[in-house]
């Protein structure tokens, strides 16, 4: 049979597939096609049927060759029986709808009648088995709602007598077959890698880079792929919109803007860190939803980010608050390493916070002295934050010595420094997200806030 690559293998491990929707009947069809032998699993009977005799139950470009191709070379078929395709196979693919309720709320009503049906099902089974979770589902969810469904249903134990995986699924609708023979990457989490050795087989002949990771990581890489493809889009339409009100090109500007792949279409910005800052975001975002709001546009995406950003200074004075100590060492007060402007500084937001709160502030920054700052930096510490500059010390020593909680503020501070001076007792909140590499170790506690 043919691989995506336009080589033949041999039909390998036997696969069930329950659920013969968009992304069942995909999956079904594709591992069909790249040699595997599937059985697809529906209650639904009129797709079973339709599989069975070699018809796609979905619209979908090349799933009816593929299905078709499938059922002549006896490599798919399908089933309303889930205990018989449990038996025969040796991989369970979940791939039943997820839906949200009224509220909100993840639906997982058909995933744990799944996990029953297969739990059930392997308690009767005497060889190997691996379930594989390829529904989309909240972080957390394998483990504490599928598992123990399994275990109770089976009256055996996850990860000894049968395994569980999670793999999701990244195919767009539309281009769901080349998606899923030639995706961005495949992730398989398990809760020990030993447990992924038949995905690994299973995928082996599918390009892409494969990341091997625990099962709530696999979860979430998911939903973050979905919501930052959601915050894309709403940011073109508002970005868009705000153009055509303006009378300028927005697909131009589109054409400009993603021709920067250093800093737009990139992973610059994308690291979970601390608030931004300095003298152009915070200004640009509010001159730009001040135009809007001339305009009478709502562009409620772009109206969120300064929100967004004050809420992240408000988590960093909850870290420091239930800490219980009140002598605080801040570390970085430009807002970012390597310049002196202190502009929208959310590090000076948080030491307002922090001095409102009645914590005993010291600050050291490398860049930021008072006594070599010139113009209108130091204009700006005289005149606008006269309290902080007091605050301000050129003595690392000193300014670390008298804390008991340590804020990473920017990355101006080196890991030889902070080895030198913390003592095992300090708490260190790291607001910029260290590299590990350099994080200090061997103290009382290390956190983020959103790492
Ligand atoms: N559609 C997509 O493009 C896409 C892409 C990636 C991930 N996902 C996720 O994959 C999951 C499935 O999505 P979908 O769009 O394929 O759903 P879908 O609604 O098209 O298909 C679900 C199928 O499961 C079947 N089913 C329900 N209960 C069952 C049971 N007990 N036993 C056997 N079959 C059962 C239904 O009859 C239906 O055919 C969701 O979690 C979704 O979020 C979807």
């Amino acid at each position: 049979m043919r691989d995506p690559r336009g080589g033949i293998h041999d039909v390998s491990l036997s696969i069930s597939v329950f659920g013969l929707g968009y992304v069942g009947s995909v999956s079904a069809a594709c591992f069909a096609s790249i040699g595997h032998k599937v059985l697809g699993v529906d209650v639904n009977r009129s797709k079973v049927e339709m599989v069975d005799c070699g018809r796609s139950p979905i619209i979908e470009a090349r799933m009816d060759e593929l299905v078709a191709e499938g059922n002549r070379a006896c490599r798919l078929h399908a089933t309303v029986d889930s205990t018989a395709a449990v038996l025969q196979s040796d991989v369970s693919f979940v791939c039943v709808g997820t839906p949200s309720l009224r509220n909100g709320k993840l639906d997982l009503s058909h995933i744990e009648k799944v996990a029953r049906e297969i739990g059930t099902a392997l308690g009767q089974k005497k060889s190997a088995h691996t379930f594989v979770l390829r529904s989309t589902v909240l972080p957390g969810t394998t483990e504490s709602r599928v598992i123990p469904i399994l275990e109770r249903a089976s009256g055996k134990r996850a990860g000894s007598d049968f395994t569980v995986c999670y793999n999701p699924e990244f195919m767009r609708e539309g281009s769901a077959v080349s998606d899923f023979l030639q995706p961005p990457y495949t992730i398989l989490g398990a809760q020990n890698a030993s447990h992924l050795a038949p995905l690994r087989e299973l995928y082996k002949d599918v390009p892409g880079r494969v990341f091997e990771t625990t099962v709530t990581v696999a979860e979430m890489a998911k939903y973050v792929s979905n919501a930052f493809h959601a915050v894309k889009v709403g940011f073109a339409n508002e970005v868009g919109t705000l153009c055509k009100h303006l009378g300028v090109d927005a697909q131009t500007v589109t054409e400009i803007f993603t021709a920067d792949t250093r800093l737009n279409i990139s992973p610059a910005y994308l690291s979970p860190g601390f608030a931004f800052g300095g003298s152009c975001l915070p200004k640009d975002v509010r001159a730009l939803t001040y135009q809007a709001k001339e305009l009478d546009l709502k562009l409620p995406l772009l109206e969120s980010l300064l929100p967004s950003n004050a809420e992240h200074v408000e988590r960093a004075v909850e870290a420091v608050m239930r800490t219980n100590k009140r002598k605080i060492a801040q570390l970085g007060l430009s807002f970012k390493v390597g310049t002196d402007d202190l502009r929208e500084s959310p590090q000076v937001q948080l030491i307002k916070r922090l001095l409102g709160e009645g914590f005993e502030v010291r600050v050291w920054d490398r860049d930021v002295s008072l006594g070599r700052l010139a113009g209108s930096n130091r204009q700006y510490i005289e005149e606008v934050i006269p309290h902080i500059g007091s605050l301000l010390s050129t003595d690392l020593t000193t300014v670390l010595r008298s804390a008991d909680v340590v804020i990473l503020g920017n990355k101006s501070v080196a890991k030889e420094e902070l080895l030198t001076y913390l003592r095992a007792d300090q708490i260190v909140i790291d607001l910029v997200n260290l590299d590990k590499r350099g994080r200090a170790d061997g103290i009382a506690a290390y956190e983020g806030i959103c790492w």
